[in-house]
C-alpha cells in the first residue's frame, strides 16, 4: 500500500482547537524533518481537517478523517461525505472505530457502506475491528473479529482489496493504559490475515495491519517486531507531538 514498511496513524478523537493544531503540526514537522522513514497520518476532528491539510502540504504528513457517511451528497444533517473529505485533501479515513460502534451504535453493514464509499472516492479506509474484554474472557475473540471482518469487508471488488488497511484494536486496550500483550496482538493479527486471504485470496496478501490500544513510545517496538503487524493506530499518545514523533522514529529505525 505504502512504500514504507510501517504506517503510524494518530487518532486525535475529539481533541484539538485551531491554535493547538497549528502549534502541534509545526512541532511535528520540525521533529520529523522531510523524511520520517514511515508513512505518517494524523486524524484530527472534522473542524480541523482543512487547517491540517493546509499546514501539512508539501510535508510527508498525511491527513485522515475519523469517520464519514456513505452517501456522496444529500439531506443527511450533520454528516460529512467521502467526496467532501477528498476535496479537502484527506488521504485516509478511519472507519468502524470501536467508539463509533459502541457509543453510536454503528453496525458492520454501515461500516461496509463506508468502506465502499471511501474506496470509490479514492480515500484509503483504515477499518477497525476488535473484541471487548467480556468477549475475550469468554473466548470469543476470533469469532467476534471474524464477524466484523466479514460484515465490514465482504463484497469488495478487484484491486479495491489492496487499498484497505485493517486496524486491530482490542476495545479493552483503548484508552486504558492496558495494552495487549504483543504475542496476543500477533495471534489475532495472523488470524485476521488468514481470514482476509480466505475471503480474497492472493489479493489480500498486501493488506497492512495496524495494532491500536495504549500504544506509546515505550511499547511500540514490541508490536512492530511481530510479523503480521505493519504499524499502529495511536490515540492518547498521538496528542503529544513529541511522543508521536518518538513512536514514528522507532518505526523508522526498523523500516
Ligand atoms: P489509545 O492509544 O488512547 O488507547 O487509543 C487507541 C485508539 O482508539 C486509536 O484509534
Amino acid at each position: 500500500m505504502t512504500c514504507f514498511r510501517y504506517l503510524i496513524a494518530g487518532n486525535w478523537k475529539m481533541h484539538g482547537t485551531l491554535s493547538q493544531t497549528r502549534e502541534y503540526l509545526d512541532t511535528l514537522k520540525k521533529l520529523l524533518g522531510e523524511d520520517p522513514g514511515a508513512e505518517v497520518v494524523v486524524c484530527p476532528p472534522f473542524t480541523l481537517l482543512a487547517e491540517a491539510v493546509s499546514l501539512t502540504r508539501g510535508s510527508p504528513i498525511h491527513v485522515g478523517a475519523q469517520d464519514m457517511f456513505w452517501e456522496d451528497w444529500g439531506p443527511y444533517t450533520g454528516e460529512v461525505s467521502a467526496p467532501m473529505l477528498k476535496d479537502l485533501g484527506c488521504r485516509y479515513v478511519i472507519v468502524g472505530h470501536s467508539e463509533r460502534r459502541q457509543l453510536f451504535g454503528e453496525k458492520d453493514r454501515e461500516v461496509r457502506e463506508k468502506v465502499k464509499a471511501a474506496l470509490k472516492n479514492d480515500l484509503i479506509p483504515i477499518v477497525c475491528v476488535g473484541e471487548t474484554l467480556e468477549q475475550r474472557e469468554q473466548g470469543l475473540t476470533e469469532r467476534v473479529v471474524y464477524q466484523q471482518l466479514e460484515g465490514s469487508l465482504e463484497g469488495l471488488e478487484g484491486e479495491e482489496v489492496q487499498r484497505i488497511i485493517v486496524a486491530y484494536e482490542p476495545v479493552w486496550a483503548i484508552g486504558t493504559g492496558r495494552n495487549a500483550e504483543p504475542g496476543d496482538a500477533q495471534e489475532v493479527a495472523a488470524f485476521i490475515k488468514k481470514e482476509l486471504q480466505a475471503m480474497y485470496g492472493e489479493r489480500a496478501l498486501g493488506i497492512s495491519l495496524l495494532y491500536g490500544g495504549s500504544v506509546k513510545p515505550e511499547n511500540i517496538e514490541s508490536y512492530l517486531e511481530q510479523p503480521d503487524i505493519q504499524g499502529a493506530l495511536v490515540g492518547g499518545a498521538s496528542l503529544d507531538p513529541h511522543a508521536f514523533a518518538s513512536i514514528i522514529k522507532i518505526a523508522s529505525k526498523r523500516g
